[in-house]
């Protein structure tokens, strides 16, 4: 820059101005240590997304990401840092978890952010409940995902003349068909709870939404153990042998990959696999579909994503905070955020541009089962129930899948009597 003293004050402050912005930035400007389990390709490009857009407005991000599907290693890890009295400043924690970190004493209170931004004119009832304890704004919501899809590769489907299936018959008629062509129907994961994803849709589709609801919210013991559970799960089990023999231990975004390369025909799992597809550079309704997982087309079994702040000492590590906040609420981060995640937004006003099929279905069939009551919060996510009674179903579904000597009238008991344990 050419300096002429005869320029005088207006050239001093034009020097001056940016860097006292920049002190003040400086003197501002927080750390955000948060916790996630966004590890897999579609995952990591949506967390990087808030991570930029935290940066921009000056604040630090140290990344906490632990690996594993569905969270819970992230859960115990959680666990330990909190309980040594050094938790993260953001963690990603869901549904009733929610209030129970809260009534321990653990969240900061984002009500001056949430009343300054109206939260409560741009989020459904059905997700500010989830988010606050007491009245209280605890959390943000960032995300809607649906757990009941279904994902598949057509030119799969073609190559066994077999048709997308629309219903649980329909179903057993393609995965047949694909087998005696010696492909794979069903990419699966055996992980526990990949295998408790799996049985929620076969409960959906069963139980119908009231009887889900009976069951995995209110916990109705008749229900638990009752037929139609018993015809879940004997429907459940009947699944096992659509998946092939190396299903152990796998990722749920490799069994994701087994469908985008043709390896496998479907994958039931939740709107986050969509991010895999999106990632991989897959275009719905071209290289691959996604429908109801069979027999749910006007259910919605919801999963929100949300992340929890725990109280801070500093100043500028809570500023930090509250604008992370914020941006997870901004019309722009809903719209990028979740067009690589495979979820819809959690904003009531935004408009659907730029969105995918996938998304525009999504976001159809979520304002549908909120008209007509059929919308439910996903049990294996979390939504539904205590992780304490979450972890006990998981236990004795993942037990009676992978074992052959519990009978479905067997493992409905024990879930029922596993259930009440916990409660
Ligand atoms: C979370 C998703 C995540 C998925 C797989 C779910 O419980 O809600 O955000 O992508 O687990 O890790």
């Amino acid at each position: 820059m050419h300096y002429s003293p005869r320029s005088g004050r207006g050239h001093l402050s034009a020097l001056v101005a940016p860097l006292l912005a920049l002190a003040i930035n400086q003197a501002q400007a927080g750390q955000v240590e948060v916790l996630h389990w966004w590890t897999s390709g579609g995952e990591a490009r949506s967390a990087a997304l808030l991570k930029e857009m935290l940066e921009k407005q000056g604040h630090s991000w140290k990344d906490f990401a632990v690996a594993g599907g569905g969270g819970e290693s992230a859960m115990t890890v959680l666990k330990t840092r909190a309980v040594s009295g050094n938790p993260p400043a953001a963690a990603q924690i869901k549904g009733h978890d929610i209030q129970e970190w809260a009534e321990l004493g653990f969240l900061a209170s984002l009500d001056d952010t949430a009343t300054a931004e109206g939260w409560d004119k741009v989020l459904s009832p059905v997700v500010t409940k989830v988010m606050k304890s007491d009245g209280h704004y605890v959390a943000v919501p960032i995300n809607v995902h649906r757990v009941n899809w279904l994902w598949a590769n057509p030119a799969v489907f073609t190559k066994a003349g077999a048709t997308i299936p629309g219903s649980w018959e329909e179903f057993i008629t393609a995965a047949d068909k694909i087998q005696a062509a010696g492909l794979i129907p069903l990419a699966h994961g055996g992980q526990p709870w990949q295998d408790a994803t799996l049985f929620e849709a076969v409960a959906l589709a069963t139980l119908g939404t009231d009887d889900y609801s009976r069951a995995f919210v209110d916990h109705d013991i008749r229900v638990l153990s009752g037929d139609k559970m018993v015809l879940a799960l004997e429907r459940f089990k009947s699944l096992r042998q659509y998946i092939d023999r190396d299903s152990a231990g796998r990722d749920w975004n490799i069994a994701t990959g087994m469908v985008i390369s043709g390896d496998a025909a479907m994958q039931i799992m939740g709107d986050w696999a969509k991010g895999e597809f999106a990632a991989a550079g897959k275009v719905p309704g071209q290289d691959y579909r996604c429908v109801a997982a069979p027999g749910t087309a006007t259910a919605f079994a919801f999963n929100i994503d949300s992340l929890a702040f725990f109280k801070l000492r500093t100043k500028d590590d809570q500023n930090a905070q509250q604008v992370l906040a914020s941006t997870i609420l901004s019309p722009a981060f809903q719209k990028a955020f979740n067009i690589n995640k495979g979820s819809i937004p959690v904003r009531l006003d935004m408009v659907m541009d730029g969105f995918d099929q996938c998304a525009v279905d999504s976001m159809a069939a979520f304002r549908s089962a909120n008209a007509n009551g059929t919308l439910v919060p996903s049990w294996s996510h979390g939504l539904a129930t205590t992780s304490q009674i979450q972890g006990a179903l998981t236990d004795v579904i993942s037990n009676y899948f992978n074992d052959d000597k519990t009978t479905a009238q067997e493992a409905a008991n024990k879930m029922a009597r596993a259930v009440k344990a916990a409660m």
